[in-house]
């Protein structure tokens, strides 16, 4: 996509966020799993513009650091640039803090930095209404059951903007209305610039107010447009931890309604918790209590049983993954079946058709195609082949307290019950290992490896009858 050369984003994120009582810059709080910002950035980004501004205050070194190393990771390929706001004086002054970046561009969108719900379908609605308009101002303003807390948008008779008025300094009558500033704009840069430089500081705390520009401008004879949204919910500004959480919980509704639309089957919709970028096929069944998180992806006709967490992986169709199963950065094959209780970590690859099972630990293995590890193992640093079976409470020693070493076992390698194989060492193919071995060395292909202590019985030396 061609950038759009006149456009610029700017996302205000420089405020204290005093009411979130918190350590961390109220843009680096997640929601499902990305910071508020990371939000804003992705949405910003569908808009191709030709550069986003990020203006940046309290907590300016790790919201900058953060935005940095996750830009790739958000798709945020649009130059990004920070911009230092030093006076923390309100929105207002966040914008003039900017105008140096803002006074290259003709259009500017900005965001406020803490409306992770923001859709970028209304970004898209709202500069094309700029442009078709004609307008120098715009805002998006939402009808909210409860708008404490917002600034309310006053109307003329006729139905144009008048003014926004901020819930701080807002009279009885003014607090009943309901049309609040969503805290995102368009403005025609030139008339904007023009409207800041007539701030003047306003309310309890003596602040800056960006919302005043677009009274100035319409002083100043241009138009300024209220542009108008059904879904109120995108407008949320996250504020305080409560509305972290109906963040959240929105954001989780939302994908759980895309999800059912597209054909997947969600038990409980209510508690199931499932990140925006994931992807699953149709008719996969999912049960109460599962988190599947970042950006995992989940064939057709799955199942996942309660409390499934599975983060960063990707799993083929027909899969099924019982009870408390717990997967990260896997891939996992069509038709594998995991768990009750069976654990994936990191670079762990199950190949068609392989079960692991009850309290089964898997690590940087490679479990091959239709082979079984389904009773109380550890499979660590292994490469396994096809058709294997992995005897109960089976062990892969693979650390000898400073390095991992590699265990490799051939296809149709079959495995007695608790056996510990002393990383590194290969069983080759069609081998068998006797139950209770500690494997040490290799052991050749269709070869009996056993490695314990013969049994001794000792007469009369078990427990006496009176004992
Ligand atoms: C603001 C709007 C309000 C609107 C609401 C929507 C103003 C004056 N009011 O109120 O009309 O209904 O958002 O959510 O803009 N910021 C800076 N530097 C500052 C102060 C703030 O960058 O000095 C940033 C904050 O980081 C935040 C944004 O500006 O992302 C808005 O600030 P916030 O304090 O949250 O404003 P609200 O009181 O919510
Ligand atoms: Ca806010």
């Amino acid at each position: 996509m061609v950038a759009q050369k006149n456009l610029c984003i700017l996302i205000l994120a420089a405020g204290k966020g005093t009411r979130m009582k918190s350590s961390l810059p109220k843009p680096l709080h997640a929601v499902c799993g990305t910071p508020i910002l990371g939000h804003i950035l992705k949405a910003a980004q569908t808009l191709n513009p030709a550069a986003v501004g990020v203006v940046v205050g309290h907590g300016a070194q790790v919201v900058m650091d953060t935005v940095k190393n996750n830009l790739a990771g958000w798709n945020v390929t649009a130059p990004v640039v920070f911009v230092q706001q030093n006076d923390l004086s309100g929105s207002g002054s966040a914008v003039k803090a900017a105008i140096p970046l803002l006074q290259k561009f003709e259009t500017v969108l900005i965001l406020n930095g803490d409306t992770p719900l923001l859709r970028m379908e209304t970004l898209h609605d709202m500069l094309h209404c700029f442009e078709k308009e004609r307008a120098s101002g715009l805002v998006l303003g939402v009808n909210v059951p409860n708008p404490q807390g917002y600034g309310r948008i006053l109307r003329e008779q006729d139905g144009t903007f008048q003014a926004i008025v901020e819930d701080a300094d807002a009279d009885e009558d003014t607090k009943k209305v309901t049309e609040i500033n969503s805290g995102m704009y368009v403005f025609n840069s030139n008339s904007l610039q023009t409207a800041l430089s007539q701030l003047t500081p306003q309310g309890p705390k003596n602040e800056f107010y960006l919302t005043d520009t677009l009274f100035l401008i319409k002083q100043m004879n241009q138009r300024v447009i209220v542009f108008t949204s059904e879904d109120y919910k995108q407008a949320l500004g996250v504020n305080s931890k409560a509305q972290l959480a109906e963040a959240q919980q929105i954001m989780w509704e939302r994908k759980a309604q895309e999800l059912m639309d597209s054909g997947v089957t969600l038990l409980q919709p209510a508690q199931t918790y499932i990140d925006p970028e994931v992807q699953i096929g149709a008719d996969t069944v999912i049960c109460p209590g599962c988190y599947i998180l970042g950006k995992t992806v989940i064939g057709k006709n799955c199942v996942l049983e309660g409390g499934v967490y599975i983060k960063d992986s990707t799993m083929g169709d027909n899969v099924t993954l019982k009870m408390g199963t717990y997967v990260e950065e896997s891939m996992v094959e069509e038709a594998c079946q995991l768990g009750p209780y069976a654990h994936l970590r990191p670079k762990s690859v199950l190949k068609k058709g392989a079960k692991v099972g009850n309290f089964s630990e898997i690590k940087k293995a490679v479990i091959g195609e239709g082979s079984k590890v389904n009773h109380l193992s550890y499979i660590g640093d292994t490469q396994m082949g096809a058709g294997v079976n992995v005897g109960a409470g089976t062990i892969t020693c693979n650390y000898d307290g400073k390095n991992k070493h590699q265990t490799v076992i051939e296809d149709h390698v079959f495995i007695g019950s608790n056996v510990n194989f002393v990383a590194p060492v290969t069983v080759h193919e069609y081998a068998k290992i006797g139950a209770g071995s500690t494997i040490t060395k290799e052991v050749p292909a269709h070869s009996l490896g056993i490695a314990r202590e013969r049994q001794v019985v000792l007469e009369n030396k078990g427990v006496k009858k009176n004992d």
